[in-house]
Formats: C-alpha cells, structure tokens, sequence
C-alpha cells in the first residue's frame, strides 16, 4: 500500500474542487441555432426537440432577446423555407428580401450586439435537399461555389456578423472569403464547418426544416464516421483559405476530433451539439432515466474539455439559465 499520493485530498470540499476545476463552461460560450418561419408571431413546435419551435420574426427577436439577456454568446439562424420557394438552385437563398435577410436586419435593429451567425448550404432552399446543386444525381461541387458565395454576401449584407458554410463543398471558404472581401464585408468572419460528419444525429434538424435529402445520403460531401486522419486535410484547406473558426460537428461521439483540431490549428475551435443528441437527453430525461440538467451541463463541460471554445446547443437558454442558478 502506497499512500504517498492521495489525489481525493483536492476533491474534499467544493471550495477545494472549485479552485483545481481545469475546465469552465459559461453562457459567453453558447451559441443557440433558431428556426425561422413566415407568419410574424407563429410558433410551431418540433416534436423530435421538446421547447424548441420554428418561429415567425418577431417571436424570434423575443426569444433573441431573452437568450442576449442571460449571456447567451450568440445566436444562429436556420430559415425553414415551403417547397413553392425551393428549387434545384436554391435561388431563394440570395434573396435580399427572403425570410432569412428579414429575420437578420430585425434581430440586428432590436438587439445590435447579440452576435449573429448564418448557416451557408443549399439545403433549406433546394428542391432536392441536397447542400449543393444536384445534376444528373450528382453534386457539381464547383457549380455550387458561385451560389454559397453569393448566398453569403446577401446574408453581410442583411447584417450577418459571421456566415457558417456547412455545406461541406470543396473549396468553398475561399470561395465565401473573395466574394465577401469584394463586396467590402471584410469584418464579416467565416466560421467553417470544417469537419462534419455524415450521421444519424441530424435527424431532428431535417425534420425541423423538412429538409431531408429527396434521393440518395449526403456521404459523398459530408464525413465518414470512421476517419479521424482526414481531418488534418479539411484543417489545413480551410486555414489556407481564410477560415476565422472552425467547427466539428456533431459533438459528443465525436469529442477526439474536437481534442485533434484543437490541437492541430491555432483558430477557435466551435463544436455542433446537434439535435440527436440533444433529442437523447430530452427523450431519457422524459422516461426518468436521467436528470436532465446534470446531463445537460456534463455533456456541456465535456465539450470544452474536449477543446471546444464555442458549443452550439439547442439547450443555450436552458444552460444559460442553470448556469446563472449556481
Ligand atoms: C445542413 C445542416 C444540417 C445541420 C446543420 N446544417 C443537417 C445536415 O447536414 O443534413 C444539422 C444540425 C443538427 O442536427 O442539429 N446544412
């Protein structure tokens, strides 16, 4: 018997955990994605995301405001658009007047300092629900790069501060990066998907946007699964091209490859709590199989640990609140 080192020594008292607590987890790194809808005061429900809703512009600048109220970091935004406004090129996407501009220049003009961040992929605006141009049942990376640019700008333009490609097209961060520089928005910052899976825990999302893919799966853009190495090559072509963060997305299953971009590059790392997994803690927590609040934050503070300085989570405002209670 060695007791010559007695690690519980520092675990005693809370005082004594508070003050050897390697991680932090505060409001400031939350960042809440919103659903928008037309109809100004609507609200409707996502089954599979128990307290989170599609929500008309002005239901949203209230939520916003809610959520910059408690620290919030920022919010970002996902427009859910009827099929009469898709088509196979997403055209919807670069309209100044769309529901996503409107929704960015009434948060900028209710709540100026709350950070805003917009999605950049073709999905909630394509026919095919494909996040490039799907032709001949294939996706035509580079016909795809000239719309997520021009899609980007119209977001600048709206008042968007960072634009987030998560579309997972070759080169399309150098792409974003020209065009917002010639149209004079070199502040706007990219926050790049860089590694994004293929997965399963999209689920909730695509049912929140109806957004699922009409034929086929998203496996020729997005991930596979079971690489980590690959990661390096996305991290060096979206520093290369200019990228301000980068993402891993989705979140916990994926904690390593938080911990290997962390590692490999100097930039912020942002890491996607989807909604599967957000949907995991609702439905146990539900049946009383765990306490949804301790879930909620562990899941949270194993992120950071992991690397992450940014987590985007549909359970911001919850956490924000939990977080203030303490
Ligand atoms: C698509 C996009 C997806 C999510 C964010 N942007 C879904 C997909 O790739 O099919 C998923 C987010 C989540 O599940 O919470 N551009």
């Amino acid at each position: 018997m060695n007791l010559a080192e007695r690690p519980r020594r520092n675990r005693r008292t809370s005082s004594l955990r508070a003050l050897v607590r390697e991680t932090s987890l505060s409001a400031s790194n939350l960042v809440w994605p919103m659903f928008v809808q037309e109809g100004d005061s609507s609200e409707t429900p996502i089954s599979s995301m128990p307290g989170q809703s599609r929500l008309g512009i002005a239901k949203l600048v209230e939520r916003a405001r809610e959520a910059h109220a408690l620290g919030v970091g920022g919010v970002a935004l996902f427009p859910a658009l009827t099929d009469a406004l898709k088509d196979p090129r997403g055209s919807e996407s670069t309209n100044a007047s769309g529901l996503l501009p409107r929704a960015i220049r009434a948060l900028k003009e209710a709540v100026p300092e709350l950070l805003v961040i917009t999605d950049v992929a073709l999905d909630p605006y394509s026919s095919d629900g494909h996040d490039g141009v799907l032709i001949d049942g294939v996706i035509d990376n580079d016909i795809t790069l000239p719309i997520l640019a021009a899609m980007a700008v119209t977001q600048a333009r709206a008042g968007a501060d960072v634009v987030a490609p998560s579309d997972m097209m070759d080169g399309r961060v150098g792409a974003i990066r020209t065009a917002l520089d010639e149209a004079g928005f070199t502040h706007v910052a990219i926050c790049s998907y860089c590694v994004k899976y293929a997965s399963a825990f999209y689920g909730p999302f695509r049912e929140a946007l109806d957004s699922a893919p009409r034929s086929g799966d998203k496996k020729t853009y997005q991930m596979d699964p079971a690489n980590q190495r690959e990661c390096l090559r996305e991290i060096r072509a979206d520093e290369a091209e200019g990228a301000d963060w980068l993402m891993v997305k989705p979140g916990l299953p994926y904690a390593d490859v938080v911990r290997l971009v962390r590692e490999h590059s100097a930039l912020p790392v942002a890491v996607y709590h989807v909604s599967g997994e957000f949907a995991m803690l609702k439905a146990a927590a539900e049946r009383g199989w765990i306490d949804y609040d301790r879930a909620l934050i562990e899941s949270l503070l194993c992120l950071r640990r992991a690397g992450a300085d940014i987590i985007f989570t549909y359970a911001a405002l919850e956490a924000a609140r939990l977080l203030k209670g303490r």
